[in-house]
């Protein structure tokens, strides 16, 4: 197995630089390759100094598709919603030009909704970039352990690409790209911060158990290059 490549940076903005830097390489050869390319982001505090990073690099904005790894199951109007706070952190400047297709679907049940959005998700597919974040119990995107539904979300025989999950002890349902989904990209970058999140990390990647952990999942597989990007 090749361990993630680990990139540390002084502080969260020169993360964020960097990250931006790396992500722009990689839908610019998207873009160059196929005339479009599709990032993933996800949802949380830390994207917050990337997205300012991302959104005021030049590129081909209106031919970058951009979706998001998981979303709470509240409207967009909702200050939880991850489509919100993707709208009005990346989608302006430059990015405003960025075509974002979102999970949220108005007035359906979250169960029901799975297979719209897995179509929504599939048209999307091969992503260039998928950027996930992780919690400080592991998870990544919506992949909370002892969550029921984790062991078919992580299952790469199976053919979902998105999932609704009821995670233990979190305000609201979700809707989560299965693991299936997250690995369909050219690379993946972990995005983490802090003492705590670098523990967790360490953790995950020898102990391989994603049903303790399941950004394990992401780690240990061969199929993606995953870089980790990492600061104090
Ligand atoms: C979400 C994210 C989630 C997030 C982690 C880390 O919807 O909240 O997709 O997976 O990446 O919970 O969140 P922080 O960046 O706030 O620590």
């Amino acid at each position: 197995m090749t361990a993630p490549e680990f990139i540390a940076a002084e502080d969260p903005l020169a993360l964020a630089e960097r990250l931006a830097d790396d992500v722009v390489l990689c839908l610019e050869d998207g873009l160059d390759a196929r005339g479009s390319a599709s990032l993933v982001v996800s949802g949380g505090s830390t994207p917050l100094p990337f997205f300012a990073a991302l959104r005021l690099r030049p590129l081909d904005w209106k031919h970058v598709n951009i979706t998001l790894a998981d979303e709470r199951w509240v409207a967009p109007t909702d200050p939880d919603s991850n489509e919100r706070f993707v709208r009005e952190n990346l989608l302006k400047d430059r990015a405003a030009l960025a075509n974002f297709t979102g999970l949220y679907i108005d007035g359906s049940d979250i169960n029901e909704a799975q297979h719209v959005c897995h179509d929504r998700i599939a048209s999307l597919m091969p992503f260039d970039c998928v950027v996930l974040g992780m919690g400080s119990d592991g998870h990544t995107a919506s992949l909370f352990p002892e969550t029921e539904g984790l062991n078919d979300a992580l299952d790469l025989a199976r053919s979902d690409l998105c999932r609704a999950m009821h995670p233990k002890g979190v305000a609201q349902a979700r809707m989560t790209l299965t693991l299936k989904a997250l690995l369909d990209s050219q690379e993946i970058a972990v995005h983490i911060t802090g003492d705590e999140k670098r523990q967790v990390y360490d953790y995950a990647l020898v102990d391989r158990a994603p049903e303790r952990a399941p950004v394990s999942a992401v780690l240990i597989q061969e199929e993606t290059p995953v870089s980790v990007y990492w600061c104090a």
